[in-house]
């Protein structure tokens, strides 16, 4: 098993590049699926969420368009759910079929702002593709992701677009926090 040290934690390869591969096609077959002879709009989350989406549209073979935000959580020692748009969306979501795209829900906080977002801009369906998702971690049932890559523990994940202070976000794999046994 690959690991690596970073900022003196170590990250053990959880997903390789292969299985990563097959769960992208695996969400990208049901989609196809279930959007037949729909246009959805795909809006992308950024930062974390850019290779994924890459990925995962390369494989819709569907009549679609892409968008991009950039969305922060609040970030400070107690979550409050706040989020913070450092570019907010620049397409008309009204009547549009939506499904975003994440790396990872992981308390839900973001998803139930950005979901009631596009809800209230008159969406005519909302739905989330996301890698990764932490069940134990959620605290917004509405921010469930509807086509989930990965079910993961509540450690933390790197790599494969997913990010530590910025970095590692380029390695092709997915790598989560050794815990201590
Ligand atoms: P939530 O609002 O708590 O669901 O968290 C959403 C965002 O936090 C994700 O889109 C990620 O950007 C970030 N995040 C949550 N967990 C992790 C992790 O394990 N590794 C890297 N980023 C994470
Ligand atoms: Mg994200």
């Amino acid at each position: 098993m690959r690991t690596i040290t970073h900022q003196g934690m170590t990250f053990e390869e959880r997903f390789t590049p292969a299985q990563i591969q097959e769960a992208v096609t695996h969400l990208a077959q049901r989609i196809n699926h279930d959007y037949e002879g729909r246009q959805p709009l795909f809006i992308c989350v950024l930062n974390g969420a850019f290779v994924f989406a890459a990925d995962l549209m390369r494989q819709v073979s569907l009549d679609c368009r892409i968008t991009f935000v950039r969305l922060r959580s609040y970030e400070g020692t107690a979550t409050t759910g706040q989020i913070t748009e450092l570019i907010g969306l620049s397409e008309d979501v009204y009547h549009r079929d939506v499904i975003v795209v994440e790396d990872i829900v992981d308390t839900g906080n973001t998803m139930h702002y950005f979901k009631h977002k596009l809800e209230e801009n008159g969406a005519t369906s909302v739905r989330v593709a996301s890698l990764l998702f932490k069940p134990d971690a959620l605290q917004r049932e509405d921010a469930r992701p509807d086509y989930i890559g990965f079910e993961v523990p509540k450690h933390f994940c790197i790599g494969y677009g997913l990010d530590l202070d910025g970095l590692c976000r380029n390695l092709d794999a997915i790598y989560t926090l050794k815990q201590n046994k």
